[in-house]
């Protein structure tokens, strides 16, 4: 049915006004009002409110000559009003449904303003912490990515009151952007098909499998073809191979971009080489507007490309509703934005999120009653902004709990908490060392919050240097040689750092990323032991920048002498790839397989027993990693291929049970077909990509 609409009103339109939905742009002021009127442009991003957004609406549906409604997208990453942890740390959580429904509210905020549509999930797939965009994504494992890709999509398209969806997702970016060269935003990326095939384009197609309306092509050149020109990528794979029918939105300008790239001539040939290549929708550069008529009329033969971009664009909206509902109730917004319930889950997910990546002599959970005075120090400890994180425009800092105001409310009634700010995030502020060594001298216990602004993570925020910024280190090491006072480290941050230093003299370290709103009640949560730590790494955490890329699942190569790889630096990581430390202990045992062998076509289950020997009630992330002993073509020492996270009440055992398919066990031999090859397969199951139980079967 929609498809019949689509092409009926595709029949009456002019080519101008088929050109129109193609066109996209990042403001609305006169000119681009004038050009809604005629019908020229069919979505916008960047526009805000929703006043403005139905009177935009209303020029579009009442005085444009077709009335086709427009589509408002914006990049709602993690949270609009609300705001969730960033991405990778809410990837910490390894919680598929909680993440679904942070991607749900954050799309019923969006569409409450009249934003349909939203620039997320980037499910781009990256093992270099260098790269400021590493923070938007959930990490370094493709299977993970995967699944995570495919719940977000879900979340945002979950339907609204009408059935629609609530908004359209768009997984980004297609692809290959998180292999730049030198973590270095915009840069080269180059690879082999088979790290394209393996590594990079799975999470792209589980996102489209769940159902996504719309793909955003890459800044980036891949292999040296602008991703926004490659008829390989988004021709041959996604529209062809993938079958998918849905919108490729451009990245913003990275049709024109082709030009710097050395791939086209001009705004002209930007132009025809993105339609050539199958962008549907050139994201405000601008070049489709100016010169798709032009290029149609001199090579009539590329209508028919022109009319299946059109189609697209106007399926998506009709799968929208927007033609039923172009405009939104503005008088709903405030019960909807920022409510109780999607406070509660800010909440939940920001504590899911923090790792707790060392604490000797059980230091934590903090006992402020027995403790006289706590000494809070840190740029970061109260810090509304950059709380947030990257992406978090619609946040309000006026919204956010920060880890000092939830000390005031809940940790001063019991025992005394000095603030001191003690140096900048990136500065020192002159007697802030001082002032902090004197107070933490005072106290029983330093809780120190350290780590990245907003500001030095995101889109274009590359660190060459993953350590704490100066200033914060000569704070921790102040403290750290100048009093005896028990040293807890808050990590805030957008990416792994090496954290070498903090690791070796710190009491306790709890990574907590940036978790957006709810930032203070949760950490205070953690600290205080009302929520027992589960989050584990969704990516691994170097020493130095020197050994990027570090990675779980690597290859065993020719000289398998692991961890010997440098002369200056042990090559393990700081902390593996599924690391992450509870109040409680989890005991593995009993591990079993259903077979000694399993049939190519067959399954096989595994099981085990994890036991709460602990004193307190806990969750653990049980992960299930296989390998490939003999291959065709080499794989993995370690490919994560399940996972489960359990409640486990103190002295509770639970058994867990995985089954693994051929799904699972498949390889792409030589020619990059997926097989599964018969040989030995060993597995693990264990609490994290390091440890485990061991157990081994053959597929014959
Ligand atoms: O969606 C984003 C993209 O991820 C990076 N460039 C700008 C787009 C729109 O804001």
């Amino acid at each position: 049915k929609i498809e019949n609409r689509a092409s009926q009103l595709l029949e009456r339109m002019t080519w101008s006004e088929k050109i129109g939905q193609m066109v996209q742009y990042g403001r609305c002021e006169d000119r681009e009002i004038d050009l809604i009127r005629e019908g020229k442009v069919g979505s916008l991003l960047n526009v805000h409110g929703a006043e403005k957004i139905n009177e935009l609406q209303r020029i579009a549906v009442e005085e444009s000559r077709l009335g086709i409604p427009l589509l408002i997208g914006d990049d709602v990453i993690h949270g609009f009003r609300t705001i969730f942890p960033i991405p990778l740390g809410e990837a910490a959580s390894w919680d598929l449904d909680m993440m679904e429904k942070n991607a749900r509210i954050a799309a019923i905020e969006a569409a409450s303003e009249g934003i349909r549509w939203t620039f997320a999930p980037m499910v781009d797939v990256t093992r270099d912490p260098r790269w400021g965009r590493i923070a938007e994504g959930t990490g370094e494992d493709t299977y993970y990515a995967s699944l995570t890709a495919a719940a977000k999509v879900r979340g945002f398209q979950s339907p609204n009151e009408n059935g629609y969806p609530m908004t359209a997702a768009c997984v980004k970016h297609f692809a290959g952007y998180g292999w730049i060269e030198g973590g270095r935003d915009y840069d080269t990326t180059d690879m082999s098909e088979r790290v394209l095939r393996e590594t990079i384009l799975p999470p792209f197609q589980s996102g489209i499998e769940a159902g996504a309306l719309s793909v955003m092509s890459a800044f980036t050149e891949l292999s040296g073809v602008p991703a926004s020109g490659s008829r390989f990528l988004l021709r041959d794979i996604l529209k062809g191979e993938w079958s998918f029918d849905g919108v490729v939105v451009s990245d913003w300008e990275s049709i024109e971009e082709m030009i710097y790239h050395g791939y086209a001539e001009d705004r002209a040939d930007s132009a025809y080489k993105g339609l050539l290549a199958g962008v549907d929708i050139d994201m405000h550069s601008g070049v489709y507007l100016e010169h798709l008529e032009h290029i149609i009329q001199k090579q009539p033969s590329l209508q028919k490309l022109l009319d299946d971009a059109v189609l697209r664009v106007l399926k998506m909206k009709f799968e929208l509703g927007l033609f039923e509902y172009p405009y939104i109730d503005s008088n709903k917004r405030e019960q909807i934005l920022f409510n109780r319930e999607h406070l509660e889950q800010a909440r939940d997910s920001a504590r899911q999120s923090i790792v707790l990546l060392k604490n000797e002599g059980a230091v934590l959970p903090l006992q402020p009653a027995a403790l006289n005075k706590i000494s809070l120090i840190g740029p970061l400890a109260d810090d509304p902004h950059h709380s947030m994180g990257c992406w978090a425009w619609k946040g309000r800092e006026e919204d956010v709990v920060t880890i000092r105001q939830a000390f005031i409310s809940r940790i001063s009634p019991s025992a005394e908490v000095t603030y001191v700010k003690g140096s900048g995030v990136k500065e020192e502020i002159a007697g802030g060392i001082e002032e902090a060594v004197r107070a933490a001298r005072e106290s029983d216990m330093g809780v120190v919050v350290v780590g990245e602004s907003e500001d030095m993570t995101g889109e274009h925020y590359n660190r060459a240097h993953i350590e704490l910024p100066e200033p914060q280190l000569k704070l921790l090491q102040a403290i750290k040689n100048e009093t005896n006072t028990p040293l807890v480290v808050i990590v805030m941050s957008g990416r792994p750092l090496a954290l070498e230093w903090v690791h070796t003299h710190a009491d306790a370290v709890l990574e907590a990323w940036h978790l957006g709103t709810e930032t203070g009640n949760a950490v205070v949560d953690v600290l205080t032991g009302a929520y027992n730590p589960s989050g584990k790494l969704p990516v691994t955490f170097p020493r130095t920048a020197g050994q990027i890329p570090i990675y779980y699942n690597r290859k065993n190569t020719g000289r398998p002498h692991l961890y010997e790889d440098y002369v200056d630096v042990d090559d393990t990581p700081l902390y593996p790839f599924g690391y992450g430390l509870s109040y409680t202990t989890f005991e593995y045992s009993d591990l079993q397989l259903s077979a000694e062998h399993m049939m190519v076509d067959g399954s096989i289950e595994v099981t085990a027993r994890i036991k709460n020997s602990g004193p307190m009630d806990g969750a653990e992330t049980v992960q299930l990693y296989i390998r490939d002993l003999v291959g065709s073509v080499t794989r993995p020492i370690k490919e994560l291929r399940g996972f489960q996270k359990l409640f486990l009440q103190s002295g509770e055992t639970k058994k867990v049970r995985f089954t693994l398919t051929p799904s699972h066990l498949a390889m792409r031999d030589e020619r990059l077909q997926l097989a599964v090859e018969p040989g030995e397969f060993h597995v693990w199951v264990g609490p994290d990509s390091e440890r485990g139980l061991q157990g081994r079967f053959r597929v014959v």
